[in-house]
């Protein structure tokens, strides 16, 4: 198939660009590079040795957007496109709602003019809200966010809910991802935070390379093994093989499927550090702070529907995801940007 990604080039996006090339599918990657280099659209085609089309556009330009769906023949997209700054969106969740809400819509209604039918959906862990019990499961009721950024997820969700009802022919795949970290093999894609990094795996590798002086963990006296909250890691790689799984899923598919993609195993952000440590051979200096706001004690998928419906298994482990950011925290500097 010919998988138009909007926000292909972003941390997700590249690294299902890969997997779908790997898989003999074809790309056409759409991006505004507002938060990813240009420069990764070429180490995509050096890792897969593969060629494809990519335009720098913004997904709420309908008539640039029309223009790329009469120019290629589109079989499905995925839409990774979005602004995913949790902290940032309670400063601007103006611009949170209207970048997230807009590239959803805008695709949604081309889509409709080109009889594209097959949408798969970037989603978050963060749907499930407070209100549900870990393990989460994808019958669980949306619950309530604690993020514009978060409400946005909810919305789009249930924008796509809607769409389908009314067109039938409609097959979207919402896939809820919870903690992706490490990156490629080759070590030539990976996550580019900007700024200082809100996410746990950048903050440990931008101590470790020095770049920033000590981890703050956030909260030690939590209800939990060791008083540190607890997440289901995943390896990026793995998140992204799911995508093609999906793919393939929604060709004979039409309605709404909702599927979790975690690996079903939480980790403290202390076994997560100690992980790194292990992993490595390095010591991460950090100290035990105050609670994050917003922050829950336990997030950590039921991951029996997408093993069972997609027949998904994890490849990566621990190991791995500790191996894989670390090696490309330290190859950073050597990738032009
Ligand atoms: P990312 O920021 O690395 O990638 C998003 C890409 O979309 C970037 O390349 C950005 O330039 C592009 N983009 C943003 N707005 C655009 C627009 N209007 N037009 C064109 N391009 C635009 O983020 P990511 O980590 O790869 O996340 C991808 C998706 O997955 C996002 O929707 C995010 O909310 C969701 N998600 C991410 C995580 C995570 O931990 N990374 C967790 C849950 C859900
Ligand atoms: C966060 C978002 C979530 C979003 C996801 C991916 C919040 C409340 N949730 O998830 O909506 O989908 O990122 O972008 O922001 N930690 C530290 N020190 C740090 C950083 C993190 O102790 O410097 C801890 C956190 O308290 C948390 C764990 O590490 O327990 C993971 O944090 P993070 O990587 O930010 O992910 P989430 O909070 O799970």
């Amino acid at each position: 198939m010919n998988i138009l990604l909007a926000g292909g080039a972003g941390y997700i996006g590249s690294h299902t660009a890969v997997e779908l090339l790997n898989s003999d599918h074809d790309i056409v990657v759409v991006d505004n590079y507002s938060n990813s280099d240009p420069s990764v659209i070429d180490r995509i085609k050096e890792i897969t040795k593969k060629d494809f089309k990519s335009y720098e556009a913004d997904i709420r330009d309908k008539k640039n957007l029309e223009k790329i769906f009469k120019e290629n023949k589109i079989d499905g997209v995925i839409h990774f496109a979005g602004l995913k700054a949790v902290g940032e969106s309670t400063k601007m969740p103006l611009a949170y709602y209207r970048n997230n809400i807009d590239t959803t819509l805008t695709l949604l209604e081309v889509m409709e003019e080109f009889k594209v039918n097959k949408f798969i959906f970037s989603s978050s862990a963060t749907v499930y809200g407070e209100e549900n019990k870990v393990p989460y499961g994808e019958d669980m009721p949306r619950g309530k966010a604690t993020s514009p950024y978060g409400w946005t997820k909810i919305m789009m969700e249930q924008i796509l809910e809607d769409a389908a009802r009314a067109n039938t022919d409609l097959s979207v795949i919402i896939l809820r991802y919870f903690n992706p970290i490490g990156a490629h093999k080759s070590h030539l894609i990976g996550e580019l935070p900007s700024g200082i990094p809100n996410n746990l795996m950048p903050y440990v590798t931008q101590v470790a390379i020095g770049k920033l002086p000590k981890l703050t963990i956030y909260g030690g006296d939590y209800d939990t093994p060791d008083g540190t909250c607890r997440r289901d890691y995943i390896h990026v790689v793995d998140l992204a093989r799911a995508h093609v799984m999906a793919v393939e899923y929604a060709k004979d598919k039409k309605g709404v499927d909702i599927f979790n993609v975690g690996t079903g195993s939480p980790y403290s952000v202390l076994d997560i550090v100690k992980a790194f440590e292990k992993a490595n051979g390095l010591k991460i200096n950090y100290e035990i702070g105050d609670r994050r706001a917003g922050d829950l004690q336990d997030s950590w998928a039921d991951v029996q529907k997408i093993e069972k419906v997609l027949g998904f298994k994890t490849q990566y482990d621990l190991v791995d995801m500790c191996k894989d950011s670390w090696e490309w925290e330290k190859n950073i500097k050597n990738i032009s940007l």
